[in-house]
């Protein structure tokens, strides 16, 4: 293999590699120290990856980066045309095991997630990763790692069918709820958890995709959107005023059931006094209030005051 001269463009962003860290009020680490002091020193190998792979071709994990998309040789802008195995692990200075470290990734990394995920950022700042910067995840320190793998044949997480695992290996709660008896079919994984959120960040709160709660769930439930000619505040204002998106152990992903679910906001006695009671109590049995009050999300009938119609 030969080895590309480095572009302007990855030149420009792996200047900017080290420099944050200097900025940043957090002391640095020893080891993280040394590699900026080598990053700087940016002593590459000069036969690319071939340096590397004297001593690491017999490993399998290192081997699985040429079958997926960062070991593309025919890729003009993945690492194989510009420093190959340098572009992600720094320079190789007078790296030749234990004697010097390189740049190492996910959570033993010897860089912090901020570094780790500014090296991917050098290629991958783009429109897809606008927000990330705002993200929660950001704040968390959540690494591209941490989702993404890179010496794989198939990154896991890029699979619909996996997304849901992936990201429920963190999200515990979210992962309690979706087996609950109530839930939208991520079990199965006909839904995913991107269908509502966006992974890389977004302006809007809980990452979602649209701008939101009502946005995102309109997306497939339309007939919800109204407007109605009575509309019901607590739906206008807020799906998840009355729903668990993820999952519930009450009917229709409901937080909690009637009358306490309405009785959150309207008083408990109510109007009582000024309907017509049937058998037994019918602020209780059956549907509770939806007895009566069954067009909760809005109605468009001329005489459907009181959502009742
Ligand atoms: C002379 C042999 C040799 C060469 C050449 C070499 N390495 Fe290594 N490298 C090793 C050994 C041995 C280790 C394991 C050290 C240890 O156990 O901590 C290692 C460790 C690493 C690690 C750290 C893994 C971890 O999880 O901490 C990375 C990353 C790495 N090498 C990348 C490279 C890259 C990239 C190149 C080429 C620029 C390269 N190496 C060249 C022998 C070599
Ligand atoms: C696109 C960025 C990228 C490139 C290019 C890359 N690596 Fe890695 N490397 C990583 C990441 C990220 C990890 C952590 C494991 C993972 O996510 O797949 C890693 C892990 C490693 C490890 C530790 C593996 C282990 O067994 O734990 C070694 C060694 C290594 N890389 C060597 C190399 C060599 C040699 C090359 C060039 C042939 C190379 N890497 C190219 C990003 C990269
Ligand atoms: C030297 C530039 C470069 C660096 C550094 C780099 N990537 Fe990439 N990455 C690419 C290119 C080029 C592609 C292929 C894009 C395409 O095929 O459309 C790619 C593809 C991807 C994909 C899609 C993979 C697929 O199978 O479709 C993911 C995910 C990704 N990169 C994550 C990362 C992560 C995480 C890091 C940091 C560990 C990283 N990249 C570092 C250039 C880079
Ligand atoms: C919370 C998990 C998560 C984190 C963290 C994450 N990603 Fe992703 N990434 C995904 C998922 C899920 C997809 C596939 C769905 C999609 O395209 O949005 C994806 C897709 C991608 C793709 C291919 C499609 C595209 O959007 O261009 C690239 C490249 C990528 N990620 C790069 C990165 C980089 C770089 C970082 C770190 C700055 C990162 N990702 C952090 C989950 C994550
Ligand atoms: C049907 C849309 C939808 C799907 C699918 C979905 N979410 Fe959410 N998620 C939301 C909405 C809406 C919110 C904000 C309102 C709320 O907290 O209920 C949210 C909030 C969150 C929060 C923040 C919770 C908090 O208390 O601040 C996390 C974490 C989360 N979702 C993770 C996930 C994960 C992981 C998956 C996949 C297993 C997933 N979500 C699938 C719609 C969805
Ligand atoms: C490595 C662990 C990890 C993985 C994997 C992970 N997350 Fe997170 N996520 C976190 C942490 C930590 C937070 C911040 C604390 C919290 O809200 O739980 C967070 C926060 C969130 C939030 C709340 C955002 C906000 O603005 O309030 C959402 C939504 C979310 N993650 C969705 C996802 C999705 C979707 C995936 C998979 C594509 C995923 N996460 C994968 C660790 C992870
Ligand atoms: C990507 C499409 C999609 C989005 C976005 C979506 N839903 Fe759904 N929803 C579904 C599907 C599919 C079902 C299952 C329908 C079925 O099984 O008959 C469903 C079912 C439901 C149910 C009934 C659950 C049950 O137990 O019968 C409720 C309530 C619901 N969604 C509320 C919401 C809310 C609130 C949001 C916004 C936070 C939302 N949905 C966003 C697709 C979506
Ligand atoms: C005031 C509480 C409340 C709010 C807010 C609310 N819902 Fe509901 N939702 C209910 C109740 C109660 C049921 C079950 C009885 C029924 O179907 O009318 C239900 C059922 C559903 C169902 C499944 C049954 C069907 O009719 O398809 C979907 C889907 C749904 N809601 C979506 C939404 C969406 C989307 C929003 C926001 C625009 C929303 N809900 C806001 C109380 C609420
Ligand atoms: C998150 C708070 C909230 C929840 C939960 C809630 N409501 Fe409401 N509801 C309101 C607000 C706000 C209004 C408008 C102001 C008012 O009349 O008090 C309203 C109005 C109403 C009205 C009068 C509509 C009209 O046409 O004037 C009825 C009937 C009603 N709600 C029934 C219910 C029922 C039944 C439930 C339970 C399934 C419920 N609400 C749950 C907040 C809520
Ligand atoms: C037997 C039918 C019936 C049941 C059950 C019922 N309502 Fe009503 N509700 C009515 C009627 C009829 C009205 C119209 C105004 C009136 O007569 O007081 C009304 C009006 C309302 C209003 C708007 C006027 C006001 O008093 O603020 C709210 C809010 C309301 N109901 C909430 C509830 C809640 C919460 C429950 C369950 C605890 C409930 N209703 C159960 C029939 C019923």
């Amino acid at each position: 293999m030969s080895l590309t001269k480095i572009t302007k463009k990855q030149a420009l962003a792996l200047s900017c590699l080290f420099v944050i860290p200097t900025i940043s009020a957090k002391p640095l680490q020893p080891t993280q120290q040394l590699l900026q002091d080598k990053f700087i020193a940016g002593k590459y190998s000069t036969k690319g990856a071939d340096s590397c792979l004297m001593c690491h071709a017999k490993s399998d994990t290192v081997m699985a980066l040429f079958a997926g998309a960062h070991g593309n040789t025919a890729s003009s802008d993945g690492p194989m045309a510009q420093l190959h195995c340098e572009s992600c692990h720094g320079p190789q200075g007078k790296h030749k095991g234990k004697n010097e470290p390189m740049i190492a990734f996910g959570a033993d990394g010897n860089v912090s997630a901020e570094l780790q995920n500014t090296v991917c950022l050098s290629c991958h700042q783009d429109n897809e990763r606008l927000a990330w910067h705002d993200s929660v995840h950001v704040d968390a320190d959540v690494s591209c790692v941490s989702c993404h793998q890179v010496h794989a044949a198939n990154d896991t997480i890029l699979a619909r069918n996996q997304q849901n695992a992936v990201c429920s290996r963190c999200h515990t709660e979210q992962r309690a709820a979706m087996h609950k008896r109530s839930s939208h079919p991520l079990e199965n994984n006909a839904m995913v958890c991107g269908d509502c959120h966006t992974p890389h960040g977004s302006l809007s709160e809980a990452a979602l995709k649209q701008p939101s709660v009502n946005d995102s769930c309109f997306e497939c439930h339309a007939e919800m959107r109204g407007p109605f000619l009575w509309e019901h505040e607590a739906v206008v204002d807020d799906c998840s005023n009355c729903h668990n998106p993820h999952g519930s152990v009450n009917d229709n992903l409901l937080t909690r059931k009637a009358p306490q679910l309405c009785q959150n906001c309207h008083q408990p006695d109510g109007h009582q006094f000024n309907v017509e009671p049937t058998d037994g109590n019918v602020f209780t049995t059956g549907q509770s209030c939806l007895n009566c009050h069954n067009q909760i999300h809005g109605s468009n009938h001329p005489s459907g005051n009181y959502l009742r119609k």
